[in-house]
């Protein structure tokens, strides 16, 4: 799909091209993923409209959406956004698993989520797919998962341990994890940013306004004690939508 790249370098794009290896594996931290997150907002920064995301990106969003999932070795929800946004199968086209090997990785990443109270929707279609392998950080007095076709591994870690650097470090060392891309919600993306674990941000800013009401913006939760200062990596334009790409500044 055609882009038109704004900066650096201005002039169309070709997505398949642009993210056919970001090279984020080796870009891996020694004692936790290199780690990307992925959000679209209305222009008045909403996250949700009518509680779902899915209003809120067109089908450029979709493509960048689904690319991105291409280039990670593991991808990190928050249980409210699995259950809401029904999550199954992570990389469903056989061109995409393709695309994903060609790089040499998996053809089907991982999906990781966190739950402190391990109450998880198990009626999703991702527990279903034998194909799916999810990774759950939760608490040692989760409940046991009912059996079903995915394989699922349970991490259990101490209440005052259940924190996002210790489940990082997991994914990390016990896993093999380089790079992790979190595709929220905004109460997981904020406390990312609060454990300073985000390295890059993708924002798909949608030609949209969702004049109040109550949808969440990007992140939720207390705000930073100084606010993180973000360089621009790259902006993309498709049919009005700005598709930018953001580096955490080091500080
Ligand atoms: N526009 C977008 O790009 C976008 C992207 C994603 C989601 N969304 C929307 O965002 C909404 C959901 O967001 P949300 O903020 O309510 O939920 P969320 O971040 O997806 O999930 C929150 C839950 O994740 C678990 N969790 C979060 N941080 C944790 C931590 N540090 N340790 C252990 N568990 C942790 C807790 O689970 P338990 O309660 O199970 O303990 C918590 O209640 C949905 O409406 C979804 O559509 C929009």
């Amino acid at each position: 799909m055609e882009f038109q790249r704004l900066q650096p370098e201005p002039g169309p794009v070709d997505s398949a091209e642009l993210f056919r290896d970001l090279g984020l594996a080796a870009r891996a931290h020694a004692e936790r993923p290199w780690l990307v997150t992925n959000f679209a907002t209305t222009v008045d920064g909403r996250a949700t409209l009518g509680g779902k995301s899915g209003p809120i990106g067109d089908d450029g969003d979709s493509e960048l959406f689904r690319r991105l999932r291409t280039q990670v070795d593991a991808v990190l929800v928050g249980s409210a956004t699995l259950a809401v946004e029904r999550y199954g199968r992570v990389v469903r086209r056989p061109e995409l698993r393709a695309a994903r090997e060609a790089i040499g990785l998996a053809p089907d990443p991982p999906l990781a989520v966190m739950t402190r109270s391990g109450v998880l929707d198990w009626e999703i279609p991702l527990f279903a797919d034998p194909d799916s392998t999810v990774l759950v950080f939760t608490s040692t007095d989760a409940p046991e998962p009912p059996p079903c076709a995915a394989r699922v591994e349970l991490t259990r870690l101490d209440p005052a341990e259940l924190t996002l650097t210790h489940a990082l470090r997991r994914l990390r060392t016990d896993h093999g994890i380089r790079s992790l891309l979190c595709e929220g919600g905004p109460t997981l993306v904020g406390a990312l940013l609060h454990e300073g674990l985000v390295d890059e941000l993708f924002l798909t800013l949608a030609p949209q306004l969702a004049g109040g009401g109550t949808g969440p913006a990007m992140t939720s939760g207390p705000a930073l004690p100084e606010a993180d200062a973000l360089a621009l990596v790259w902006a993309l334009e498709r049919n009005g939508s700005l598709f930018l790409r953001y580096a955490l500044r080091a500080t």
